[in-house]
């Protein structure tokens, strides 16, 4: 199902096996229970965004390294099988630790994803990416605002502009997203659909994986279209449950998001 022609999303970040265990309650410090289910997933936020982007018709490529081990052999055939492009995905014995992620298009357009954030973010960061998304809780350790609403959320973009950023998105779970860029500085909320959300995991790499994916394949579409359509798709993704496993196929969607 790969997508031909030259590569128009390239993805550094990470990639985990995800070991998933299904319990009616969290055990206590040092407590034994017994689970009713158990599965091995693959995630990692990098990964995730690519297969997210991969899905919807990229032509995509990854970069980042797993470990020389069964499971590390197993996610090189998850990412063969959606498409993606494994060239640069190296094994290794030591562990992978995954920081954050950029997601680079064939424009060389970046856009940096600070998750997990660190409040003492290198400022090269801000200067350095077109786009910058991240969420709630995010944008609170970088800025110290704690985001509720569209209106925090406006406050902590113009904050980040002030940081150097050009273009900030800070999503906002079912509420949608609010973006502001140097270009027009008045902060612009973006809200998603209504939908009946059954497992949120995961949704904020659907986004940016849509995100990267309608910024490389669609460069003529307003930031504010491409950001509607990816709440679209992060919104399908929040009405199946598992990370990967309930991002769509582009076509399994509105083909007029096409
Ligand atoms: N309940 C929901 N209904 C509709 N859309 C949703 C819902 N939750 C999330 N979304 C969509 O997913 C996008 C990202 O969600 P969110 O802000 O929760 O990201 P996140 O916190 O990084 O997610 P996670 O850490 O769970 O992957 C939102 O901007 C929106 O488009
Ligand atoms: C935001 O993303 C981080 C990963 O960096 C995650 O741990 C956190 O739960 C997310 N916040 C919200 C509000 O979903
Ligand atoms: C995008 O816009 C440019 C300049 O306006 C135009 O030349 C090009 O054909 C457009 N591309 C698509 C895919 O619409």
């Amino acid at each position: 199902m790969a997508a031909a022609g030259p590569t128009e999303v390239v993805v550094v970040g990470s990639c985990m096996t995800d070991l998933v265990s299904l319990t009616t309650r969290l055990p206590k410090a040092g407590e034994t229970i017994h689970g009713h289910k158990f599965f091995v997933g693959f995630g990692g936020k990098g990964a995730n965004q690519c297969i997210q982007a991969a899905r919807l018709g990229a032509k995509t490529l990854m970069i980042c390294k797993v470990g020389k081990d069964s499971f590390g052999n197993d996610y090189i055939e998850n990412f063969k099988r959606n498409g993606i492009s494994t060239e640069f995905v190296g094994q290794t014995e030591d562990a992978a630790t995954g920081t954050a992620s950029i997601i680079v298009n064939s424009e060389v357009k970046t856009l940096f994803n600070p998750a997990p954030a660190h409040a003492e973010l290198d400022p090269q960061f801000y200067t350095h990416a077109d786009i910058f998304c991240c969420n709630e809780s995010e944008a609170e350790i970088l800025t110290g605002i704690p985001v509720g609403s569209p209106e925090d959320a406006g406050k902590v973009g113009l904050m980040l502009l002030e940081r150097g950023c050009k273009l900030v998105i800070v999503t906002l779970g079912a509420e949608g997203c609010v973006m502001i860029s140097v270009a027009e500085p008045i902060p612009k909320h973006v809200p998603a659909g209504k939908v009946r959300a059954v497992d949120t995991t995961g949704a904020g790499d659907s986004f940016v994986g849509a995100l990267a994916f309608f910024m490389a394949c669609y460069p003529n579409l307003s930031m504010e279209e491409v950001i509607r359509r990816s709440n679209f798709i992060a919104s399908v993704s929040v009405q199946a449950s598992g990370t990967q496993s309930s991002y769509p196929y582009r076509k399994d969607l509105p083909q007029d998001l096409f």
